[in-house]
């Protein structure tokens, strides 16, 4: 369970100040919850706060009863590694790495540190769910938005994450293949999974069980 409590977020821009999240108080818990508002709400900005990879100035954020702004930046990229698999806006994937080797380097920093044969039936296992088996030795340069965006999908779940954030992770998709990652995101979530999922598609949003909306670095409904 992820518990914020008045939670403000300001970004510094030379002399100015950017209040990106303002007393923002919420509790997250398993299934699917969808997160929206405007451009510029905060929606990217609240993910980086809860995955650890954005300090904040004021208020709380626990997340299984740890308080995450006591961690240390090493105990975070374990606590990340361990607990949250995260689907970024930019995909974040490496460019002339394969499909394959994008999705499994979660694995070669986890502290679990299982065997090299298990690790990469573990990253298969992933590029399986998110129907990607085909393009498993492309480096990901030559993939289309759409199958990057699965690449960032399975490399998030590689870890069987307790959480999921996932930053417009059907953007880039059509139709069908939304309804793909729905149903990716649906099994995740019916396994206990906590998944957070930044949209502006009001259909992605439909499909949560609770949606949470963000106004000017407001909570205005949840
Ligand atoms: N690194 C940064 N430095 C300064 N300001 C930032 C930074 N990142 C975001 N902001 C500002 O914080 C506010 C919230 O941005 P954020 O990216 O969280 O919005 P968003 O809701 O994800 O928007 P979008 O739907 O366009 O992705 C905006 O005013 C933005 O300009
Ligand atoms: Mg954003």
């Amino acid at each position: 369970m992820i518990e914020i409590k008045n939670l403000t977020k300001e970004y510094v821009q030379g002399r100015s100040r950017i209040a990106a999240l303002k007393d923002v108080t919420l509790t997250l818990g398993e299934g699917m919850t969808a997160i929206v508002g405007t451009s510029g709400a905060g929606k990217s900005t609240l993910l980086h706060v809860l995955s650890g990879m954005e300090p904040f100035e004021r208020g709380s954020v626990t997340i299984d009863d740890v308080p995450i702004a006591g961690l240390s930046e090493k105990e975070m990229a374990a606590f990340r590694n361990r607990n949250i698999g995260m689907v970024m806006q930019q995909y974040s994937l490496i460019p002339d790495f394969s499909v394959l080797e994008n999705v499994w380097l979660p694995l070669t920093f986890s502290e679990k540190r299982c065997p090299r044969s298990e690790r990469l039936e573990l990253a298969k296992q992933a590029v399986r769910t998110v129907g990607i088996e085909e393009l498993t030795g492309r480096p990901v340069d030559t993939l289309s938005g759409g199958q990057m965006q699965r690449v960032a999908i399975a490399r998030a779940i590689v870890n069987s994450p307790r959480y999921l954030f996932a930053d417009e992770p059907t953007g880039a998709l059509d139709g069908e293949n939304t309804e793909k990652v729905l149903e990716v995101f649906r099994k995740i979530a019916e396994g206990g999974v906590c998944v957070l999922i930044v949209t502006h598609d009001m259909h992605v949003a439909g499909c949560c069980r609770r949606i949470v909306r963000l106004e000017d670095g407001r909570l205005v409904r949840s």
